[in-house]
């Protein structure tokens, strides 16, 4: 996969060539991230790439050419690499994009290249966003000073989901939100750490129960941090009686 990122800050995504995750993706050539200044893009003497905005009011606006300018130069570059680049997604991180989900990030892990506008929260001219940006993502319900970590954000949920980056197809089988639920509790030794035991039923090396234990511990703590999850997940009719016992439990516990 290639990722192609325009910001005025390249130097903040130097984080992501630290030892890690990425590391091993990039040596391995499974993804190439260039971020693009878009300071680089201008033309004149002083390299502006803002302006105030039409109309009045705080804050400077993000000016269309440089930004435009960058991503023609990008596509044409993807297309004369003879990447079979199919449908280019041109994204644009914003407050006002939608909800990034775990869902967004295994959609956007099938193209081989993406683009990211990183904007800033004062804003960007809405040319860019009517005529460039093909979507618009934001990473949550608040508000950050720039796309760029929104941009890092989507960049490590997307690689780490490319075949082959972690070590085990496993550990995102089972990720909270890929199953749909939060992720069961878990234990490293000690056996016992200041009075506190593991449960048992892990170290019984029962396969079959630790497996069904990890389910219903998903279910449970799904039920009381993020119900609304499991409205969305598929559970078998056992399951879901389950979950309707755990709700009584709850109900009961709440009049209480
Ligand atoms: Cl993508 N950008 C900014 N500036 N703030 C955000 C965001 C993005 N997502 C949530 N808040």
């Amino acid at each position: 996969m290639r990722i192609d990122i325009l910001t005025l800050f390249p130097e903040m995504f130097q984080c992501l060539l630290v030892p890690g995750i990425f590391e091993r993706a990039i040596e391995r050539g499974m993804v190439r991230v260039n971020t693009h200044n878009i300071r680089d893009y201008t033309h004149d003497k002083h390299h502006v790439v803002d302006d105030y905005a039409y109309g009045g009011g705080a804050g400077m606006i993000l000016k269309p050419e440089p930004i435009f300018e960058a991503v023609e130069s990008i596509k044409s570059d993807i297309y004369k690499e003879e990447v079979n680049s199919g449908e280019l997604p041109v994204i644009l991180l914003t407050p006002q994009g939608r909800p990034f989900s775990q869902q967004i990030a295994l959609e956007l892990s099938r193209h081989a290249c993406l683009i990211l506008i990183c904007g800033r929260y004062e804003g960007v001219d809405e040319r860019v966003r009517q005529h460039l940006v093909t979507d618009e993502v934001s990473i949550g319900d608040y508000v950050i000073s720039g796309g760029e970590l929104a941009a890092m954000v989507l960049v490590d949920a997307v690689v780490r989901l490319l075949p082959g980056v972690l070590g085990s197809e496993d550990s995102v089988q089972n990720d909270s939100h890929t199953t749909g639920m939060l992720e069961y509790p878990q234990y490293t030794r000690p056996a016992e750490y200041r009075g506190w035991a593991v449960p048992e039923v892990l170290l019984s090396g029962n396969h079959a129960e630790i497996v069904k234990w990890r389910r219903e511990q998903a279910i449970w703590r799904t039920l009381e941090r993020r119900p609304e999850l499991l409205d969305k997940t598929e559970l078998s009719s056992e399951e879901k009686k389950l979950v309707d016992r755990l709700k009584n439990i709850r109900l009961g516990s709440a009049i209480k």
